[in-house]
């Protein structure tokens, strides 16, 4: 019996021949375990940047035989490059991208988290590019855009937890207009993967895809635990991405100090003093980090999202141990304290604004009559329906804020994602939110509930939101949202 993954995987032209045994139960046998090599400096992925307000590129998905973890592997890619290329752009910019599908199944293209208009040719979760073709995206950013750090990757309903999982992302960075007091910046686009000891992609059991995948090797810009350098007195901005799957990401940069600035592209206003950055699949943070001592490490602390509906004993531990991500190695004598940076602008405050409507999302997960969307009949649903592209969920009114209460009756956390207009969270487990806080990925605890107000400012049109544990999202954990 083979898995639906399994075949999902042929498919992507990427799983691995002879490497993987395929057991009776859908049990799979790696011959040799997959041995990543660490350390060696951080690299970035190539920069592409605007100019004259447009930036115009062409994208190829595709296999490619590349190095990762610093073996060589076989993977999906954009431009034969893990992660695909950083693009840079100004609010006011055009992007325009031609996708050329060269995987062997279909796929699209979403640019996560961009206040960009989800019709037509926009960021249209809907289209599908079919392999051998290419689509032309084109994206028109507001003159008002929000800066920060955002992240593309594939979208076609069905296959996004491969296609991620495979290797397809990369980031987007809308750049400040003025610079913040800072010696230099850094991505960090963290993603993980599963690899065989001949370096095929490990595809995931029934299981593993219920709970949502997490890959078995942790990847800064696809490497494993590189060093950086700096001098005492430096202070970096690191843009930090949770390209996972499934992963949560409980980041500590043990032995420096370092401030929250953003939040999933959205400033928080005055830098956040913070223990511990916790990162859902799909969120980032731009940290800004002072190197004032020898050597730190950032680190992932293992986080407990909960167990599957029917299991006994409650909560499962997490799997995983903490994840050593990187180590900062910082030479000069130890400096004492660098004067604060200056406040980036108030964010908006929704909770001043009136309430046009309200509703309600509950997230659930449970042994249905079997749509079959799940390899063992669990449905993933939000409020009490399975995605259907051709089903509006939801009808909203452009211009007008909303409060969404945001339920979960499973065991298990579910990181919920919306499209185009991003979300204020103002209450968590009956707590309410200090601060202006604003995301586009709110994580609603297992059996929890969360209070978010959105402001549908601009873009008529179709799109979506989700579970960002993107197998959730691929067996059905997706609504659709008109904006008229
Ligand atoms: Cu990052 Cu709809 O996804
Ligand atoms: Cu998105
Ligand atoms: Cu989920």
């Amino acid at each position: 019996m083979k898995t639906v993954s399994r075949r999902q995987a042929l498919a992507l032209g990427i799983a691995g021949t002879g490497a993987v045994a395929v057991g009776g139960g859908g049990l799979l046998l790696a011959r040799s375990p997959f041995r990543p090599k660490a350390g060696g400096r951080l690299n970035e992925p190539e920069n592409l940047s605007s100019q004259k307000r447009e930036l115009k590129l062409r994208l190829e998905a595709a296999p490619a035989q590349i190095m990762v973890a610093g073996r060589v592997a076989s993977v999906a890619a954009y431009n034969s490059s893990l992660p695909g290329p950083t693009l840079r752009l100004h609010a006011g910019d055009r992007l325009r991208v031609t996708l050329v599908n060269r995987l062997d199944v279909a796929t699209n293209l979403h640019v996560h988290g961009l206040h960009v208009s989800p019709a037509g040719n926009g960021d249209n979760s809907f289209l599908r590019v079919e392999p051998g073709e290419s689509f032309d995206y084109e994206y028109d950013l507001p003159a008002n855009h929000p800066t920060g750090t955002f992240w593309y990757h594939p979208h076609h309903h069905g296959s996004v937890a491969d296609q991620v999982a495979a290797g397809l992302y990369g980031a987007i960075i809308v750049e400040d207009l003025e610079g913040l007091p800072i010696t230099r910046e850094r991505l960090l686009l963290i993603s993980d993967i599963s690899l065989t000891g001949s370096g095929s992609l490990r595809p995931p059991s029934a299981a593993e895809q219920m709970m949502g995948r997490e890959g078995e090797t942790v990847l800064v810009n696809g490497q494993v635990r590189p060093v950086l350098s700096a001098i005492s007195g430096d202070r970096e901005r690191w843009r930090v991405i949770n390209a996972c799957p499934a992963r949560y990401l409980r980041l500590r940069l043990e032995g420096s100090r370092h401030q929250v600035l953003a939040l999933d592209g959205r400033s928080l206003g005055v830098p956040a003093q913070v223990e511990e950055v916790r990162l859902a699949p799909g969120n980032r943070a731009d940290l800004l980090v002072e190197a004032v001592k020898g050597k730190s490490i950032l680190r992932a602390a293992p986080f407990n999202r909960g167990s599957m509906p029917g299991m006994m004993g409650g909560a499962m531990p997490p799997r995983n141990g903490p994840v050593d991500l990187l180590s900062l190695d910082t030479s000069g004598a130890p400096l004492s304290d660098l004067p604060p940076v200056p406040p980036t602008g108030r964010p908006r405050d929704l909770r001043k604004e009136a309430v046009a409507a309200r509703r309600r999302l509950n997230f659930s997960m449970g042994m249905g009559m079997g749509s079959g969307m799940s390899p063992a009949g669990m449905e993933f649903t939000i409020n009490g329906k399975e995605f259907d592209a051709g089903r509006i969920d939801e009808i909203v009114s452009v211009g007008s804020v909303e409060e969404w209460t945001l339920t979960n009756s499973s065991p298990m956390d579910h990181p919920m994602h919306l499209h185009v207009w991003p979300m204020q969270v103002i209450q968590d487990s009956g707590q309410s939110i200090p601060g202006t806080t604003w995301q586009d990925v709110v994580n609603i605890p297992a059996r929890g509930e969360v209070k978010v107000l959105v402001s549908f400012d601009d873009f008529p049109g179709r799109t979506v939101f989700h579970c960002h544990i993107l197998d959730h999202e691929d067996l059905g954990m997706m609504g659709v949202i008109e904006a008229r």
